[in-house]
């Protein structure tokens, strides 16, 4: 199936590793331009490598390092787009961070941080893009929240409020702008085997804390059982996911929230 994003000028938020590398690398694989959006400009460049591999020379690889909580961030992924490859097409945020913390224990700090993070960053970053998306006929914005926005996970509270939040904000912006061609979708992820659960210290090593399990492996078993699918995705089945709504073939999506949870969130709707 032709996805119909050769020559697409795209742009990904969080892309330095994890979800948000591995759409970056599909994205490139369909022959678009991508500018690769994270802090981290040593990891940046590694999966700016990976990307380049797949596109085979088709398409353009770039990478920016900011912070997307910054004020300015949106208006300057939207400036450096449009500086490397004269457009901007599809917008992904996904850049996202979590832990895992009962409710008594996030000090308010921390809920203005996620807010930041899950809101205001997708929220400028949107409000930069789409309008030249809306000018040009054709977009696509897709936002990675989560299955925790949809149903609280009781050990991530600020996390779970603030990507509820980024449900109801990529809804509003959805409906603002379908008449416009641009299409504006949600992804909700289930847990996912990407650095936020694999690296040292990371939402592995926390369960396996929490749980008590008696080591890594069992930790990882047991979060997967809690699935109807039995065990967490790769990066690369939300990737594909992603993707597609990036693609002209979503042409007919707007304002949804699908899951991609291995039957996590048990609704209907
Ligand atoms: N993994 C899961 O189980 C899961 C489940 C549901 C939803 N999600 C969501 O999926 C998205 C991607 O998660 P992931 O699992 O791929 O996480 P990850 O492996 O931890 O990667 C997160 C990415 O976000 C970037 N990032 C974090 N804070 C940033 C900031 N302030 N400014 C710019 N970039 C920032 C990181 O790069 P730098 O550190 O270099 O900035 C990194 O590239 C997130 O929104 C997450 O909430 C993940």
């Amino acid at each position: 199936m032709d996805l119909g994003l050769k020559g697409r000028a795209c742009v990904v938020t969080g892309a330095s590793r994890g979800i948000g590398a591995e759409t970056a690398r599909l994205l490139c694989a369909e022959g678009a331009d991508v500018l690769l959006v994270a802090r981290d400009e040593e990891r940046l460049n590694e999966a700016a490598t990976a990307a380049r591999q797949a596109g085979e020379g088709s398409g353009q690889v770039e990478i920016l390092s900011l912070d997307v909580t910054d004020e300015d961030a949106g208006e300057c992924m939207l400036a450096t787009a449009i500086a490397r490859f004269g457009q901007l097409d599809v917008l992904v945020n996904n850049a996202g961070a979590a832990q895992w913390r009962q409710i008594d224990d996030v000090p308010d700090r921390d809920w203005y941080v996620q807010y930041e993070l899950n809101v205001m960053a997708p929220m400028r970053a949107m409000r930069a893009a789409a309008p030249t998306m809306a000018e040009a006929g054709w977009g696509r914005i897709v936002n990675v929240c989560s299955t925790a926005g949809k149903r609280p996970s009781a050990a991530m509270p600020e996390y779970s409020v603030a990507k509820a939040a980024e449900l109801s904000l990529s809804r509003l912006f959805a409906d603002r702008y379908a008449k416009s061609g641009v299409l504006v979708n949600a992804i909700c992820p289930g847990p996912v085997k990407s650095e936020m659960w694999m690296e040292p210290g990371g939402l592995l090593d926390q369960a396996q804390e929490m749980t008590e399990a008696g080591s890594r492996e069992e930790a990882l078993a047991e979060a997967g059982s809690k699935r109807p699918i039995g065990r967490l995705a790769e990066v690369g089945e939300i990737a594909g996911a992603i993707v597609f709504l990036c693609s002209e073939r979503a042409s007919y999506v707007a304002g949804a929230a699908w899951s991609v949870d291995g039957g996590t969130v048990q609704v209907i709707i």
